[in-house]
């Protein structure tokens, strides 16, 4: 793992390089794409370049990591709507090369047609994973195996919990999840993971410097040849100690 540290806008915009390096060498990637407030900064940050004409997503195509269960992409609390709010609608992706799995008519076999639909597409390029405080990337949950293709789950009270900030109550957040697998996100070439905060500090040492576990389901990432840790300041804080 390739470790960089540095404040939260010092990592979206290095982060960001990477996209202008990969669509500069392979304008059509594919690019698997997450949710959370962790990618806010680096999602701003290619909005701008792409306003000025430093990046282009006109060829790329972009699977999503996860999406609620039961929840319609125009409800203002699905990923879908958040991909189109934050990122798509802001650059020039075309939206119908961009895929997020569907959280309605969710069947094991529907998530089973994601991942062809990924590997159809010549597999996923470059991999962006925020991280959840109980370590789980995607929603795949601590004690989630590392053979997993992406699949339904249920989600813990700690990461309903976690997102209910988003929702009215906890009740409206959705118990089940559909998420890429571990597996799944170990395909792709290269990985970015980003986290920021005193709140990450923990996981990001067990991921980092802890053992390669199903009970921290990012530790699996110390496995992956290419994967680049983006911390800030906080996150990092619990490092070497
Ligand atoms: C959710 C998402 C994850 C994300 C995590 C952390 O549970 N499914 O993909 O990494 O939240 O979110 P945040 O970046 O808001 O801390």
């Amino acid at each position: 793992m390739k470790i960089v540290i540095d404040t939260s806008e010092a990592i979206a915009q290095k982060a960001a390089e990477k996209y202008v390096e990969l669509l500069d060498a392979k304008p059509d990637a594919v690019l698997g794409l997450a949710t959370g407030s962790t990618p806010l900064g680096l999602y701003a940050e290619l909005a701008k370049l792409c306003a000025r004409g430093k990046i282009t997503f006109a060829k790329a195509h972009s699977f999503n990591l996860d999406e609620y269960m039961g929840l319609e992409g125009t409800h203002d609390q699905s990923y879908r709507y958040f991909m189109n709010e934050n990122l798509f609608s802001h650059v020039d992706m075309r939206i119908e090369e961009t895929h997020v799995p569907s959280g309605v008519d969710v069947t094991e076999q529907t998530a089973a047609d994601y991942d062809k639909l990924i590997e159809q597409a010549g597999g996923i390029d470059l991999q962006l994973l925020g991280i959840g405080n109980n370590g789980h990337i995607g929603f795949n949950e601590p004690n989630t195996p590392f053979g997993s293709k992406t699949h339904i789950v249920e989600l813990t009270d700690s990461t309903r919990q976690a997102n209910k900030r988003f929702f009215n109550s906890l009740e409206e957040v959705p118990t089940h999840a559909v998420t890429m697998g571990i597996s799944t996100v170990m395909h792709a070439k290269s990985i970015i993971l980003m986290a920021i905060g005193a709140g990450k500090a923990q996981c990001i040492k067990d991921t980092v410097e802890g053992p390669v576990t199903e009970a921290v389901p990012a530790s699996v990432l110390q496995l992956h040849p290419d994967c680049t840790v983006y911390l800030d300041y906080e996150a990092a804080s619990l490092l070497g100690k």
